[in-house]
């Protein structure tokens, strides 16, 4: 076992002022039978923690860092920030320069609103179709996260799923969330019963259009096509959750690698490099609706932040490029290519979901597709592949409920690493099954 020593010397300190000693529930680790991270700093596709030890990555901040850590030009640039000025609480060209960037990289966004979180992103994106269909109905999907504001704690993925048995939080009323639907992802048949129930009302359908939060699961084509031709006809609004998918699964995200048009886009992680940046953008039309164009109330002291909108500009400049994206695949592809050789040929219940360059393995079962099928998923399985790989120094989301992310700067020798590692820990999980079962059928033969 690697010596954790000063990892839990801080962790012992963050527990005695901040609630479970951490500043978002994914990072307790919980029930995962390990002493969560403590990191101290980054390099390239390395996390290092608090003892000195060096993890690879495949995290990455949650999807943040498409450059993987510590790039140069974005820290050049946001120094180059600080040192001009952190805060202003006025308008400054630099979002000018941002907002261009982001509608000249993604088709469907003409005007972009920047906020500090993908969960004001969400919310805003409701309250903007809330506001501009004057319904106020929401469909979401089970096991799909917009971040942690009211209406959507309802059977929402992510942390909400690792920590709630009834997938919800104390602290909501119901009334918060009595104008919020979630249903199956993926079931077009649940989708058109409960669409034929509330369209006079529904204001919006929201969905992460690869979902990241369940583990990695794409929307399937007709699904997608579904909910935009009955959005449409009952003039509520598509909005696709792409604070994951946008700037990941392709350079403008879903909307082209699915080609479908939404009404709404948020964002969120890579735009802003690891600094606190997300947007919802749109057509003009609906996108003023907002104050102080329109009547729909959205603010933020540090919405803009020159800082985050350097890091976005710094981030964007180096990725609006289709070969950065084509080599970007093709390293993600080769690297769990024989990993899915190894899964089909062994006997244990394993999958890999992946889209452009964010992937789950799931061990413990044979293929998600919904939410559903994770429903009594053996989460001691996968407990011990995250141990296994965590002591060999491979860092992957810490949650049967996440994805895992390829950044630029993930080394060919890192990859062949953990390929290695990662085939290694299912063989010797796949034995361990076997040789249960075979004990098993002995014990049932004896009787
Ligand atoms: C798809 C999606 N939407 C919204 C959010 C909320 O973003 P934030 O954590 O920045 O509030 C997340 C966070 O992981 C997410 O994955």
């Amino acid at each position: 076992m690697k010596q954790r020593q000063k990892s839990e010397e801080v962790l012992e300190k963050l527990k005695e002022v901040i609630p479970g000693g951490c500043n978002s529930p994914a990072r307790a680790f919980s029930s995962l039978g390990v002493m969560p991270m403590i990191a101290e700093g980054g390099k390239q596709d390395l996390l290092i923690d608090a003892d000195g030890h060096e993890y690879i990555d495949f995290n990455m901040s949650w999807g943040s860092l498409i450059l993987g850590h510590v790039d140069s030009y974005v820290c050049e640039e946001t120094i180059d920030q600080i040192k001009k000025g952190s805060s202003f609480g006025v308008s400054t060209q630099i979002e000018q320069r941002l907002a261009s960037k982001v509608c000249s990289m993604i088709n469907p966004i003409e005007k972009v609103r920047f906020v500090s979180s993908g969960t004001e992103a969400t919310m805003t994106a409701v309250r903007i179709a809330r506001g501009y269909t004057k319904k106020d109905v929401i469909i979401k999907f089970n096991g799909h996260y917009h971040g942690h504001s009211d209406a959507f704690l309802v059977k929402a993925g992510s942390g909400v799923a690792h920590h709630f048995d009834d997938a919800s939080s104390k602290g909501v009323p119901k009334e918060m969330v009595s104008k919020t639907i979630s249903i199956p992802f993926n079931d077009k048949k649940a989708f058109l019963e409960v669409f034929e129930s509330c369209k006079e009302d529904l204001a919006a359908v929201i969905l992460e259009p690869v979902a990241g939060n369940m583990g990695c699961v794409e929307s399937d084509l007709s699904f997608l096509k579904l909910l935009r031709e009955k959005t449409k006809e009952s003039k509520a609004l598509l909005i696709f959750d792409e604070v994951i998918t946008g700037f990941r699964v392709a350079k403008s995200g879903a909307s082209e690698y699915f080609k479908i048009t939404p009404d709404l886009i948020c964002l969120g992680k890579i735009i802003g490099a690891g600094f606190p940046v997300a947007a919802v953008g749109g057509k003009k039309e609906v996108m003023d609706v907002l104050a102080p164009e329109g009547s729909v109330y959205q603010a933020g002291t540090l919405s803009g932040n020159p800082v985050a909108m350097r890091a976005g500009l710094s981030v964007l400049s180096q990725i609006d490029d289709e070969t950065f994206y084509k080599n970007l695949i093709a390293k993600t592809n080769e690297f769990l290519k024989p990993i899915e050789e190894v899964i089909s040929a062994l006997k244990m219940p394993a999958c890999i979901n992946k889209a452009g360059a964010m992937f789950t393995i799931f061990v413990g079962v044979d293929k998600v597709e919904r939410f559903e099928d994770l429903e009594g998923l053996d989460r001691a399985l996968f407990n011990e592949f995250f141990r296994d790989l965590f002591e060999k120094g491979i860092y992957i989301s810490p949650s049967p409920f996440e994805s895992c992310f390829i950044s630029s700067s993930h080394s060919q020798e890192h990859l062949e690493y953990a390929q290695k590692e990662i085939i290694a820990s299912l063989k010797r999980l796949s034995n361990q099954i076997e040789s249960r079962s075979l004990k098993k059928e002995c014990a049932t033969s004896s009787m």
